[in-house]
């Protein structure tokens, strides 16, 4: 059960209502704590992050992945489990259901690697970090064959305790998520940005927005003239740059905020 809404929180909600209703367009950007209710655990949590438990550099780069392919490859298949297990929450259903009514004015950018915007039919979501459920080749295929073309990452053979390799050039796989020091997809960063520009609000939510440049989108909403609002519990690096706060969760407030407006 969702905490009852405050009355300040009740106020900013409409508050926030009130400009999406007036808004052409309109984004989210939404970071791990959009799935924190639905059991997927943040990364930056003290207590129940993954990187309190975890050393992000050893199990998130691809040095780490060199240094330690099985260690890397067991702990996302963890992670991939703990994806599958999970539901979507309130908050996804609320913002799909919003699109559903209003179709081509809500834009989803997610730094999130789990498929729960889209398992709720949330349609053309950004994905900046890309996708935990994916594999792709740690290296680029050495050895392309007819017309030049890769082998297939789907005929790669499972080694126990290894990654899968493929069995022509002993390629691994790896997963498709984006990695410390990696570029974020070209396509997927330039669909962000052109959403933003064209938002007359992003909403943030549950990010702690110290990681870039997708944190980056806030300000550029914001000196683009857009009204940017940010959703979470607690404090965040984003803060400064929101127009307004809500201090809520993903599943308690979405659903408030937009049920109004199907
Ligand atoms: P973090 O773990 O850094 O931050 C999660 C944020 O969610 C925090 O600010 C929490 O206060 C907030 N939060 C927790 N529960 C919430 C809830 N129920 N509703 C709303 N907010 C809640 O996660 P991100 O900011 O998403 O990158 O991290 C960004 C990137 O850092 C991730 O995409 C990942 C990580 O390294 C890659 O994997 C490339």
């Amino acid at each position: 059960m969702n905490p009852p809404i405050s009355q300040s929180l009740s106020a900013q909600i409409e508050e926030l209502r009130r400009r999406i209703a007036h808004a052409e367009r309109w984004a989210v950007l939404s970071g791990a704590g959009m799935s924190a209710e639905s059991g997927i655990p943040t990364f930056r949590d003290a207590q129940t992050g993954f990187w309190a438990k975890f050393d992000p550099m050893q199990l998130a780069s691809e040095e780490g992945f060199r240094a330690d392919p099985a260690g890397v490859w067991n702990w996302y298949a963890q992670r991939r489990e703990g994806v599958r297990r999970a539901q979507p929450n309130a908050g996804h259903v609320a913002l799909a259901n919003y699109a559903h009514r209003w179709p081509d004015r809500l834009s989803i950018i997610t730094q999130n690697v789990d498929d729960l915007h889209q398992r709720v039919g949330s349609e053309g979501v950004i994905s900046l970090h890309g996708d935990i459920l994916q594999d792709r080749w740690l290296n680029p295929c050495p050895q392309p064959g007819e017309e030049g073309r890769p082998c297939q990452v789907a005929h790669a053979q499972a080694q126990p305790g290894e990654p899968p390799r493929c069995a022509r050039c002993g390629n691994w796989v790896r997963p498709g998520v984006v990695w410390f020091g990696e570029n974020l997809p070209q396509e997927a960063w330039r669909a962000a940005e052109d959403a933003v520009a064209q938002a007359d609000v992003l909403l943030v939510v549950g990010t702690s927005g110290a990681v870039w440049p997708a944190a980056g989108l806030a300000e550029q909403a914001r000196q683009q003239g857009a009204f940017v609002a940010v959703l979470n519990p607690q404090n965040s690096e984003l803060d400064e740059v929101a127009h307004l706060r809500l201090l809520g969760t993903a599943a308690q407030v979405l659903p408030a905020l937009l049920a109004p407006l199907l």
